[in-house]
């Protein structure tokens, strides 16, 4: 049987890990590094780069450079690199892609099977583009793992007697999850799973950003944002100062020539207490404790029944993080795992289960559950738009339910089905799967005809949805394509109230005299070009994300000056 390896490809950093002798082994990069960061680029002869040297690149050419794609998975939202734009699916694979070439170099055979990680809170478009990325990459992706319920394998391992209630905390670069587990005998039970998609180590280098960034308009009237190579050393010298507060009390922020001044250079000088960053990041922290919440009530377990608290992620370094979990949970969390490694580790475990490399007895066995509430559209007496719960969240996976539904309408021949995914009563305000039309329903007096939903919710935590209707005995179900969602368009009209709008107005208006004076449809590549620019350079704005502006910049002027 061919090799599974388990890859954590993570907000930050990616790393995989094998199964050898029965426990996993981290796995070395072609610089012998166990942790990749998790860059893409693209070099000076234009090809793509991963890895250590995209970072080292990133300070000298950031619009080579892409970090942190994970954050967009899902978002239909296309990246720009060099000249080119990528989707984050094309992204990801560049990135699987080289730990595909990196991990079948270290092993000396060929590497095709993979079990990849995403967080708990992944949503299923989210999961779908991490198989789809893994695909790409020549990869087959055997498992979707979450990934605290991995930090929590690779724990189990080494403790499979145990009888306890297990909270995983997994603070990352960008995502927070929690989860609770049971375990007994062996068996490792996830009672219940929640998380915060956008909140992770990132989000406490951006706090002390803006406060740098004030700070230095304060003493010299000048706004660092507006300086796109200032901003890049401005995120490189903040992440290096969280870092230090993890284990010194104050470090000083020092960069001599951070940005000029009509000529005169201008250096950035703060010296930043722990106590500080602590005060500035206490809000990011506070937001764990819903999460948090939700996991204990949904799971039924009182606080002060959690056995242990196991911490994976780099941002659990923070001190802040022990002192939180202690004030809020009135336990103490335990250093137990090597917070770098442990979800690859979880990933690889899991990669053995599938290939059947534990033996019988001390065999661990794992069982998960989903995130978040599935269900569809109905119409009731009251509103068309209820959300009618097929899988509660946290039930159990695999799992599958169906419902049994009545036509509305006299004479009603077919019916949409519309699936949604999300906690509120009101369809319309959760989030939209996908929807499909189901016909050939016998004509016949409303309330007459059975429709019948079945949704299966599968280990990899992806979703199936049929319909079929049982009087025709007809096999009349039709499965749902996640991969068909539409991209949206974000309104972006508002991009002239952004800070950073002054800087781009010129450039702007000069592309939107072009569209006017080209007459409709005589040039629809050229207008589609200069509208597809002008969209993501006023998404971009409005993002404060100068990089990307800067990027679209670039491609109107190319178009203006042609
Ligand atoms: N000593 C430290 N103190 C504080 N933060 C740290 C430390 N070491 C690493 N970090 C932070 O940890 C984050 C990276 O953690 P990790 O590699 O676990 O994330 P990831 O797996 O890439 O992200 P995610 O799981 O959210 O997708 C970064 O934000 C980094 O700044
Ligand atoms: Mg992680």
């Amino acid at each position: 049987m061919d090799t599974i390896i388990g890859i954590d490809l993570g907000t930050s950093t990616t790393e995989a890990a094998v199964m050898q002798d029965g426990k996993p082994v981290m796995v070395l990069n072609l610089e012998n590094e166990i942790i990749t960061p998790s860059a893409i680029g693209i070099d000076s002869a234009g090809n793509s780069i991963v890895g250590e040297k995209v970072r080292a690149q990133y300070l000298l050419s950031p619009e080579n450079t892409v970090i942190e794609v994970k954050r967009k998975i899902g978002t239909g939202e296309k990246i720009k690199l060099g000249k080119q734009s990528f989707t984050p699916v094309d992204l990801s694979a560049k990135l699987l892609e080289y730990v595909k070439t990196y991990a079948s170099e270290y092993l000396g055979r060929e590497i095709t099977h993979a079990v990849i990680s995403v967080p708990a809170y992944f949503n299923d478009i989210q999961r779908q583009e991490t198989v789809e990325a893994g695909t790409k990459a020549g990869l087959k992706v055997e498992r979707i793992l979450n990934e605290p319920t991995a930090a929590a394998l690779s724990y189990g391992l080494d403790h499979m007697e145990e009888e306890s209630h297990i909270l995983v905390y997994d603070l990352g670069g960008g995502t927070f999850d929690v989860t609770l587990l049971e375990m007994f005998d062996g068996v490792m039970e996830v009672k219940a799973s929640s998380g915060d998609n956008q909140l992770g180590g990132k989000d406490f280098d951006e706090k002390l950003m803006d406060w740098l960034i004030s700070e230095f308009m304060k003493k010299n009237s000048v706004d660092l944002r507006k300086d796109t190579f200032a901003m890049v050393k401005l995120k490189e010298e903040a992440e290096r100062c969280k870092k230090a507060l993890s284990t010194e009390d104050s470090y000083h922020i020092l960069i001599p020539m951070v940005t000029e001044k009509k000529g005169v250079p201008l250096a950035l000088d703060e010296t930043v207490t722990r106590k500080h960053f602590e005060e500035i990041t206490q809000e990011l922290i506070e937001r764990t404790h819903h999460p948090i919440d939700v996991v204990l009530s949904d799971s039924g377990i009182l606080p002060d029944e959690i056995d242990k608290v196991i911490l994976a992620g780099g941002s659990t370094r923070m001190p802040l993080v022990t002192k939180d979990i202690r004030e809020y949970l009135n336990i103490e969390a335990a250093q137990s795992l090597n917070p770098d490694f442990a979800v690859a580790e979880g990933a690889a475990i899991q990669a053995g289960i599938i290939q059947g490399v534990f033996s019988q007895e001390d065999s661990l066995i794992i069982t998960d559950v989903n995130p978040y509430t599935l269900g569809i559209r109905v119409t009731d007496g009251i509103t068309d738009n209820r959300m009618d719960v097929i899988i509660p969240r946290n039930a159990t996976i695999p799992v599958t339910r169906s419902q049994t539904y009545y036509t509305y309408a006299d004479y009603q021949t077919s019916a949409n089905i519309e699936v949604y995914q999300g906690e509120s009563m009101l369809a319309d305000s959760n989030h939209f799967l996908g929807d499909f039309m189901i016909h050939d329903i016998p004509p016949k007096r409303a309330g007459v005809e059975k429709i019948n939903v079945q949704f299966s919710y599968n280990l990899n935590g992806m979703l199936h949805v049929t319909a079929s209707i049982p009087s025709t005995g007809a096999d009349a179900s039709i499965s749902i394509n996640m991969m068909k969602n539409e991209e949206t368009e974000e309104d972006v009209s508002r991009w002239k109230e952004a800070p950073s709008a002054k800087q781009f107005r010129t450039v702007i208006r000069r592309a939107e005299r072009m569209l006017k004076s080209l007459e409709t449809g005589s040039f629809p590549t050229l207008e589609e070009d200069i509208n597809e620019n002008l969209y993501l350079l006023k998404k971009a704005i409005l993002d404060e994300d100068i990089n990307a502006a800067k990027g679209a910049e670039q491609e109107l002027l190319d178009i203006l000056n042609d």
